[in-house]
């Protein structure tokens, strides 16, 4: 396996003050990567919004479905994984390595302490190709330029971005985010997101009150949006089945699922 780091470019040291949201994601999924600050705001943040934790593992586990359907069925060996998060159970280049060992994924994240753990994120079949980069989602020019160097953007790739064009709180930069990095790959490529809504009915009536908490005692801001601004994201591509719906939803096993309020979608460039 190629295995390589990209050096972050003026990386600091966890600041331990604040909640980061990679680490309270961490707390809500159940991790120990995570200091008091995070364990303090995140449960206040769930007595604002029960289903906070439902939210968080009902996006890992849409992640595992998607990333199982893209390398199984539709046979794709290339993804970029923007808002990595802390590494968990099943990670991306897990699952796709697993189905094919010569899977070649890209990491990108901007938290200093998710690049601390990204040696576990590193580790990955003999045969495929894994590389974590430090950027920021505002400036999608760094992410091609750097993830060029592990991926072949004449062969299709999947862009991830799950949970977080949320961080990127002007809607037309978010779809100029999105636009750039789909534009840079060909035909046959795919976009897979998931964005928390506050639309009433999948049950997001609690994100606001939950949020506007968050953006007073965390970082960084965030913002949900309605399913109709989530969907202008996939423009120009086509909504794989069942299309944008709740994340928990998209081919999840049959029986009664409950609606997360974080739709999630896969389309595919045409
Ligand atoms: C909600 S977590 C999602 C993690 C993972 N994608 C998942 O769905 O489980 C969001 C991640 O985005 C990262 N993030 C937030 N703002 C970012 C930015 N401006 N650029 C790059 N990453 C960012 C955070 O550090 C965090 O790890």
């Amino acid at each position: 396996m190629e295995e390589s780091h990209t050096p972050p470019r003026g990386s600091t040291r966890p600041d331990t003050s604040v909640a980061h949201n990679a680490r309270v994601w961490n707390h809500w999924v159940g991790g120990k990567d995570n200091y008091e600050v995070d364990q303090q705001v995140g449960d206040q943040v769930a007595s604002i919004m029960p289903v906070i934790r439902d939210i968080a593992r009902a996006d890992r586990e849409f992640l595992g479905r998607a990333v199982t359907y893209l390398a199984g069925e539709r046979g794709v060996r290339q993804f970029l994984d923007v808002g990595t998060g802390l590494p968990t159970a099943d990670n991306t280049h897990e699952i796709a390595q697993r189905i094919a060992p010569g899977s070649r994924i890209v990491y990108v994240d901007n938290d200093p302490i998710v690049l601390m753990h990204a040696r576990t994120l590193l580790a990955g079949t003999r045969d495929g190709a894994i590389d974590y980069i430090e950027a920021d989602v505002h400036d999608p020019d760094a992410i091609l330029d750097r993830a060029a160097q592990t991926l072949d953007f004449d062969r299709p790739v999947v862009v991830m971005m799950l949970g977080i064009l949320n961080f990127v709180l002007d809607t037309e930069k978010a779809r100029g985010t999105v636009r750039r990095i789909m534009d840079a790959v060909p035909s046959g490529s795919f976009l897979v997101l998931t964005h928390p809504t506050y639309d009433a009915e999948a049950g997001g009536e609690d994100q606001i009150p939950a949020m506007e908490f968050w953006n007073e005692n965390a970082t960084p801001p965030i913002t949900a949006r309605s399913a109709e601004d989530i969907a202008a994201f996939l423009e120009g591509l086509n909504p794989v089945e069942p299309g944008l719906v709740s994340c928990s939803r998209w081919r999840a096993r049959a029986g009664s699922v409950p609606v997360a309020p974080q739709y999630g979608a896969v389309a595919v460039k045409p």
